[in-house]
């Protein structure tokens, strides 16, 4: 009696939503990294910063208090933020930032999704040491979990590392025009692993039992970086991205953007001993594209069991180009099916068709150290690139309907059609023109609960790449992806309409195309973004501007009382 009692209580009790709340300082840390000390801006003196639980339903809020030198914001990465797009937290989207000395509290509910998310600055590349993990449990507890429940999980936060300041590295980047430094390193939960200099004692290891099985939750924190993630000796069962549930799928390698998650099930079934983890980049530019960094990472996988001291073994990796390994694990996995999980909505209201990279501008004054014949870097969707307002975030000028912050005129389709993925758009002078772009803050307008559909497709204007193109406020369906230029008679018959990924950041295939669907069911201001530090800057993102709906519970409330002004 006394025993079931208790059991209920105990039910009740983790049904019940709660308040999960955090103080986040951030300011100045000292770690030392690649043999030097260095003063890097950190959550509460930690790298990675916190990691933040709560379950499926929970309110969280978090107390951002800003004692480090540079404007701060913090986006919920993943997160739908529905009703509460005051707390998103792109600098100048949603919010001005949070000056040095001063403090914003983020609160939003956790509602309708389950998995790994994560947290990260949005402000400069200040997010290289500001992040950390968010997992979102099943209310009622693990047994919801729609695959059997691991011994052990652990977040694996792989992360980029320079031997400069990251707000120096971005200034200079866009000062000049180009692409910004390559980093120094790769890491692994903060720590580079002892394939790099005085790093033996800065290497993650990870202990298990033979027989157990663990789950990995993967975020690919790097600024600017695709990877490839392997452990020697271990396959990985996936069973989420994004988040978002799928059905299992077996694979011995990872590949994962910059933004995306991936939760990766490994069993322990690997004779006892010390194997390494690593990863290292995915360069879907190829040889030719501009220099990387060719450094690996590493964290040892150590069997408690094991004895004795020979070296781990070593996984072997994919080529830096190797495309096709890439472009298997982007498009094989499929969404789970389960009672409850929003389906693929089949009727479209909006549709574009958006092509985007990279081109060339003519440089801004403010680009003092621009090559002034060359001209600068611009990443563009639609032939506009994007401008970031200087005096009114977007959803401020949206909200109180500020005039002469942006204009809701971004275009459904391109200024012209060409052949969007031959390279001769880079020589041929008859094709000068289609290079060139405008610069904008032109937003998309779109009704509340509308069906918008995208059709993302890559130009080879300064050369293809894949970019992990990321939405804020929404998951959406990844219906089909391809190479080359997108055809919609061809591609109709490859559209996933039944078990599609469901994911926010989506790696669209290098000189290719991905059609991706999702329902505006959450009024405010949401950007959509190339989530490769190097792009966001120049200017390869766009934005939503979201209508409220008919009722109460459909419309934006007011921003909260300590809301940061520019
Ligand atoms: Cu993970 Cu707009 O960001």
């Amino acid at each position: 009696m006394r025993s079931s009692a208790l059991v209920l209580v105990f039910l009740c009790f983790v049904a019940d939503a709660a308040i999960v709340e955090h103080t986040f300082n951030v300011g100045n840390l000292t770690v030392s990294r690649l043999c030097e000390d260095r003063v890097i801006t950190a959550v509460n003196g930690q790298l990675p910063g916190p990691t933040i639980e709560v379950n499926e339903g929970d309110t969280l809020v978090v107390h951002v208090t800003n004692e480090s030198p540079y404007n701060m914001s913090i986006h919920w990465h993943g997160i739908f933020q529905m009703l509460s797009a005051w707390a998103d937290g792109p600098n100048m989207v949603t919010q001005c930032p949070i000056r040095p000395g001063n403090s914003y509290t983020y609160k939003f509910n956790v509602t309708g999704q389950e998995g790994t998310l994560w947290w990260h600055a949005h402000v400069s590349f200040l997010r290289a040491t500001v992040h950390g993990a968010l997992i979102i449990r099943p209310r009622g507890g693990p047994k919801r979990c729609p695959f059997p429940q691991p011994h052990h999980e652990v977040p694996i936060v792989l992360g980029e590392w320079w031997k400069a300041n990251v707000v120096d590295v971005a200034d200079e980047a866009f000062l000049t025009g180009g692409n910004p430094n390559i980093s120094d390193a790769f890491t692994i939960n903060g720590q580079p692993g002892d394939s790099y200099e005085c790093s033996e004692k800065h290497t993650y290891m990870l202990k298990v039992v033979a027989g157990k099985t663990y789950m990995l939750r993967i975020i690919n924190s790097a600024l600017n970086n695709q990877l490839f993630f392997k452990v020697a000796g271990h396959n990985f069962t996936v069973v989420a991205v994004d988040a978002s549930y799928t059905k299992p799928y077996k694979t011995d390698v990872v590949v994962i953007a910059p933004g995306q998650t991936v939760d990766a099930l490994m069993v322990a079934d690997a004779a006892p001993g010390r194997y390494y983890m690593a990863a290292r980049p995915y360069i879907s530019t190829g040889p030719q594209g501009p220099p990387f960094d060719t450094t690996t990472t590493t964290g040892i996988v150590k069997y408690k069991s094991a004895h004795g001291s020979s070296p781990p073994a070593m996984p072997t990796m994919p080529l830096f180009n190797d495309t096709a390994t890439a472009h298997r694990f982007f498009t094989e996995i499929t969404g789970l099916l389960k009672p409850g999980l929003p389906t693929v909505p089949l009727v479209v209201d909006e549709q574009m068709f958006v092509t985007f990279g990279l081109g060339l501008a003519p440089c801004e004054p403010s680009q003092v150290r621009c090559n002034r014949t060359a001209g600068s870097f611009a990443g563009s969707m639609n032939n506009v690139s994007f401008r970031f307002p200087t005096t009114t975030s977007l959803l401020e000028a949206q909200y109180k309907g500020v005039s002469g912050v942006y204009t809701a005129d971004f275009p459904n389709n391109p200024a012209a059609l060409f052949d969007f993925t031959n390279l001769t758009v880079n020589t041929d002078p008859s094709l000068q023109p289609l290079r060139s772009t405008v610069k904008g803050t032109k937003l998309k307008k779109v009704k509340y609960n509308a069906t918008v559909e995208m059709v993302l497709q890559n130009t080879a204007i300064l050369g293809t790449e894949n970019h992990p193109l990321h939405l804020h406020g929404f998951n959406f369906f990844v219906l089909a992806q391809g190479f080359g230029n997108f055809n919609a008679t061809a591609a109709a018959s490859s559209y996933n309409l039944v078990d599609p990924q469901v994911r926010n950041t989506v790696a669209v295939p290098v000189g290719g195309w991905a059609v991706i669907r999702f329902v505006a069911n959450n009024p405010g201001v949401w950007i959509l973004h190339c989530h490769l530090d190097a792009h966001l800057p120049f200017g390869l993102a766009t934005a939503f501007e979201v209508a409220n709906g008919p009722t109460a519970e459909s419309t934006l409330p007011p921003p909260p009382p300590d809301y940061p002004t520019c």
